[in-house]
């Protein structure tokens, strides 16, 4: 008996899936087909998929052409497979040519003629026309995100907002983008959605003008400074029918998600302790540094460390404690927020003017993970126990600077497909601004006393 096996994502099956299916089937007597699930699928830089794996699986069984169908989760994983599976040839459409020819070693490999015009790429653009974005601020994140949209298919930004003239006309200049500055609406009325990279006062009354005329908003982080105007925002958007979502930029990265299911399955027993820290010594003319009311260690990094702490102990702390070393102008240069939890504790640490070992411990009653800095983008990370000798690493993918993930979530979000808003939820961002409510109040006060 022959063994024939092949792979692909299957996203809205279409004919040319079906025509690959049959010929592959014809080039032998049993068919294996290999299905990718969407977290290999983001591994590999595909982040628009649609169809979740069940409905995949499910549409190429329907063909009746696969004898038996597996899923393909990691890289490495073809060849375990066909020799695991005594395969006798590997295929899959002309569009791998030579990408492949490596698998010659274990069985033969044959290129398949890819059907012309029809891919799911073609389909996705279809059924979901791109979203047309535009960029407020043109500070330091704004041309990482311009470059990262790149990577994600289904977007384009093609307008920048400034109310500095001089400073929209620059940026538009080098990053061939329409300029606006003025009226605000004005800007509004050329696109579908925006990214809010304006200094953090200015946030809340973007975010609100554009949801109040129908526009997705993506916000960078922190999204409010009170519990009220998160609140506000989030019903707002509701009431528009509009994505609102705050960008904070680890909550997207795949292995940070990985890292957070890890420490959910109980492989470290019951969660007791995060202790997450984030430091960045900053020059002294920055805005971080310079702000009085808004800059400061903990206003710049809070979103990050708080992040692990509330995903993983739930956004109901029972008592928290702020502790900060202050400059002279009454910034803080360094923060330490202490939490109390029913049956754990948690530790925030923010530094702009200290610096300290960036790493992220979640301690557990069996066991610990440590993410070392950077863990906020979560490249590697380990899991640790009691015998010193046993450590498992993990080393997820990571493409970029991380801000694509956040984008495709995004994008998902507003055309109804995505499968992750688990990634970050309205209450965690509703309790991160709580967090930073309290902390400013606190900060005021210390500075005045
Ligand atoms: N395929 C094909 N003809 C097409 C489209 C896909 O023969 N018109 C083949 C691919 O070469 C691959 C298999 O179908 O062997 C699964 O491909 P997949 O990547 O899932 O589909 P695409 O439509 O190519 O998806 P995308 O546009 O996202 O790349």
């Amino acid at each position: 008996m022959k063994k024939v096996i092949t792979y692909g994502t299957f996203d809205l099956f279409h004919e040319g899936h079906y025509n690959l299916l049959k010929r592959a089937k014809a080039l032998g007597d049993y068919l294996i087909v290999g299905v990718t699930t969407e977290y290999y699928d983001m591994q590999r830089g595909k982040l628009n998929v649609v169809n979740p794996l069940l409905e995949r699986v499910e549409n190429v069984k329907k063909t009746g052409l696969a004898d038996e169908i597996i899923v393909e989760d990691h890289e490495g994983q073809k060849p375990e497979d066909i020799q695991k599976m005594g395969v006798d040839i590997f295929t899959v459409g002309s569009d791998w040519t030579g990408i492949f020819d490596y698998l010659g070693e274990f069985c033969q490999v044959v290129y398949l003629d890819r059907t012309p015009e029809i891919s799911s790429s073609i389909l996705r653009a279809d059924k979901y026309p791109i979203v047309q974005m535009g960029v407020v601020g043109s500070g330091r994140i704004a041309p990482r995100f311009l470059s990262e949209a790149k990577f994600v298919s289904g977007v384009n930004v093609g307008a920048v907002y400034n109310p500095n003239s001089q400073s929209a006309q620059e940026f538009g200049r080098s990053h061939e983008l329409d300029a606006y500055w003025g009226d605000f609406r004005e800007f509004l009325e050329q696109v579908d959605a925006i990214y809010i990279a304006s200094p953090h006062e200015t946030h809340h009354e973007y975010a609100r003008a554009a949801i109040e005329m129908g526009r997705h908003v993506l916000c960078e982080k922190p999204l409010t400074f009170t519990v009220a105007r998160a609140n506000e925002l989030y019903d707002l958007a509701g009431e528009n029918d509009v994505v609102l979502m705050e960008g904070i930029k680890t909550a997207f990265c795949p292995g940070f998600m990985q890292m957070m299911n890890l420490a959910r399955s109980g492989v470290i027993g019951e969660v007791r302790d995060v202790e997450a820290c984030f430091s960045r010594i900053t020059q002294l003319g920055l805005r971080e540094m310079r702000d009085r009311e808004y800059g400061g260690a903990f206003l710049e990094f809070g979103s990050y460390t708080l992040l692990p702490i509330f995903k993983l102990l739930g956004c109901k702390y029972e008592s928290v404690e702020f502790d900060s070393i202050l400059a002279d102008n009454g910034i803080d240069l360094y923060s330490k927020i202490h939490f109390r939890f029913k049956n754990a504790l948690a530790m925030s640490k923010t530094g702009i003017g200290v610096k300290s070992e960036g790493q992220l411990v979640i301690a557990g009653t069996k066991g610990y993970i440590l993410a070392e800095s950077p863990w906020w983008l979560t490249k590697s990370f380990e899991v640790r126990y009691e015998d010193p000798t046993r450590i498992d690493k993990y080393s997820p993918k990571f493409l970029g600077d991380g801000l694509r993930y956040e984008i495709a979530d995004f994008v998902s979000k507003i055309n109804g497909t995505e499968k992750m808003s688990y990634c970050l939820t309205k209450e965690e961002s509703v309790a991160m601004a709580g967090v930073v409510e309290r902390f400013m109040e606190e900060r005021k006060r210390r500075g005045r006393a």
